[in-house]
């Protein structure tokens, strides 16, 4: 199968803000490869500060990285002058904080025909107003309320707002950058549960951050896990969840918190192996 997305040893540094000396660059993500099939969900996971959110960046062109290729469908992203139409029309995405990437004096209706506006010149109103609609239902809302601004929803409405405006021009990739972190635990489930049905209806594919690796071994094909910058594990989901290979993975496992008598047994198995390596 070719790959939706190839990214490889992608190199993102920032300039430090050494006042009165030069300092060298700080190296938010060193080399870092992976790749995403069509339609299917790549979970990655580090804890803050990894470099997750800088690679979903380099992907949506958001930052310009120092070194290293993004491919996707073959076409190099990292020599875009200008990000072209077709590109932020095949890759979308959405963020942590709903409320904060939605406009909050306009009406969903407006929100969710957006992109449509940009994106598809050729539709009139009458076809936007059915897309919209059709959109709305897809991500679980009444498109009755489609005239209420994003303050009269709740967090996880609005994450569905998002959803469905991220969906809107039937991208390819979302990058989904910790889009249930700000939600409550029931909301989360919900909310992943509609992530996934939207995927099996449309085949898009998902770059999904997150750090609860408990979750996102529900919604993942693949795992990638950061930790300073570096992708220090990658593989199929259950694996990495099952049997990480890096100690660093083991340790997130252990810091998920869980409330299943086996995935408790297990970490404390796992917590008992690390001391004994410690010995
Ligand atoms: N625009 C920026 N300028 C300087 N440093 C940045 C910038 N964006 C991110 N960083 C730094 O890069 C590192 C990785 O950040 P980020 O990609 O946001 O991590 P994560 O999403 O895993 O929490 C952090 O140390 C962060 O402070
Ligand atoms: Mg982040």
């Amino acid at each position: 199968m070719s790959a939706l997305l190839q990214i490889e040893n992608l190199r993102v540094t920032f300039k430090s803000s050494g006042l009165f000396r030069k300092t060298a660059p700080f190296v938010a993500v060193d080399d870092v490869s992976l790749r995403i099939e069509p339609g299917q969900t790549l979970g990655l996971v580090g804890e803050s500060g990894s470099g997750k959110t800088t690679v979903a960046r380099s992907v949506l062109r958001l930052v310009r990285p120092e070194s290293g290729s993004i491919k996707f469908q073959g076409t190099e992203v990292t020599e875009f002058g200008r990000v072209p139409k077709w590109y932020r029309s095949k890759v979308q995405a959405i963020f942590q904080d709903p409320t904060a990437s939605l406009n909050p004096s306009w009406t969903v209706r407006d929100i969710v025909a957006e992109p449509l506006r940009v994106h598809e010149a050729k539709m009139n109103s009458g076809a936007i107003e059915a897309r919209v609609a059709e959109l709305l239902q897809l991500v679980g809302l009444d498109p009755a309320l489609d005239h209420q601004r994003p303050a009269a929803f709740s967090g996880g409405q609005r994450q569905r707002i998002g959803i469905a405006r991220a969906l809107a021009t039937e991208p390819e990739l979302i990058v989904c950058d910790e889009p249930v972190s700000a939600l409550d635990v029931s909301t989360q489930s919900t909310i992943v549960n509609l992530l996934n049905r939207v995927q099996r209806e449309t085949g898009v594919a998902y770059l999904f951050i997150g750090h609860d690796l408990g979750l996102m071994r529900h919604m993942s094909d693949r795992l990638a896990v950061m930790y300073h910058g570096k992708l220090v594990e990658e593989g199929p989901a259950e694996q990495v969840y099952q049997d990480p290979q890096n100690d660093y993975t083991r340790l997130l496992l252990d810091a998920a918190p869980s409330y299943d008598p086996a995935e408790q047994r297990r970490k404390r198995e796992i917590r008992r192996a690390l001391a004994a390596t410690a010995n």
